[in-house]
């Protein structure tokens, strides 16, 4: 018997009265993610009951479908991060990200919760990723000071669902993208994202790509385009 035997790693033990965590295993680019998050998605989305629990909301705890598009993308085309500095908004629990890195890229995951990132770190230790930089940081009051940039690309899954968000988000790409930069960003197709998207294509500043894929998640199987801004420039 190992010393360990029966005791609970600290995280779970962190996280067990309120969320239960569970490992899922998903498949990007032949190589096998273990992502631990929260266990009951359906109960933590339902618990939401008034605009106070809606604000609070954990939803970096879980995986999002948006999350594997995005990061399956990464892993059929590896050169849109390998060597580039690369900065992940409202990482949650941490898969885009985690491939970016695994890829050659030089990745900075960012969230709002502390929780959320972490559990990016549980992911990236156990999927064995070193070197990624983690910054709380919240869109609104975004501190370029404590996540330097300019990055050459910024990654997002999941991340336009607040329409009063979107002006914040727009400040991020024109602060903290270097000039001909990406930002690589996946949707399910919310009308939101579609809102975000329009408004970008009707500046001078953006060239969009718009991509749909279909994901197997056991959470979800939704279709979940990846949208691919990128100042000027020609498209991907
Ligand atoms: C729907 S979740 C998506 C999480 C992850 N990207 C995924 O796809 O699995 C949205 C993420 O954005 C983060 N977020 C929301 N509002 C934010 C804000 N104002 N500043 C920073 N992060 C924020 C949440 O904490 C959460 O991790």
């Amino acid at each position: 018997l190992s010393a360990n035997a029966g005791r609970v790693p600290p995280t779970r033990r962190r996280f067990a009265g309120q969320h239960p965590l569970t490992d899922r295993t998903v498949t990007i680019g032949g190589r096998a993610w273990t992502l631990t998050a929260v266990e009951d998605q359906d109960a933590l989305i339902g618990s939401v009951r008034t605009d106070a629990d809606l604000e609070q909301f954990p939803y970096g705890l879980l995986l999002w479908a948006s999350a594997i598009a995005l990061a399956e993308r990464l892993a059929e085309e590896p050169r849109l991060v390998a060597g580039k500095r690369v900065l992940e908004l409202g990482a949650g629990v941490g898969l885009p990200g985690l491939v970016a890195q695994s890829l050659g890229g030089r990745v900075t995951q960012t969230d709002y919760q502390n929780d959320a990132l972490t559990l990016a770190r549980v992911n990236a230790r156990q999927n064995g990723v070193d070197g990624v930089r983690y910054v709380l940081a919240d869109w609104r009051d975004f501190n370029t000071g404590a996540t330097p940039g300019p990055f050459d690309v910024i990654l997002g899954s999941d991340v336009l669902y607040e329409r009063g968000l979107h002006g914040a988000l727009r400040r991020i790409f024109d602060t903290a993208l270097a000039p001909g930069g990406l930002v690589l960003l996946a949707d399910p197709l919310r009308p939101q994202g579609i809102e975000f998207a329009d408004a970008l294509e009707r500046t001078e500043s953006w060239v969009l790509a718009l991509e749909s894929r279909r994901v197997r998640w056991e959470a979800s199987q939704r279709d979940s385009p990846c949208c691919f801004p990128q100042r000027g420039g020609i498209c991907q």
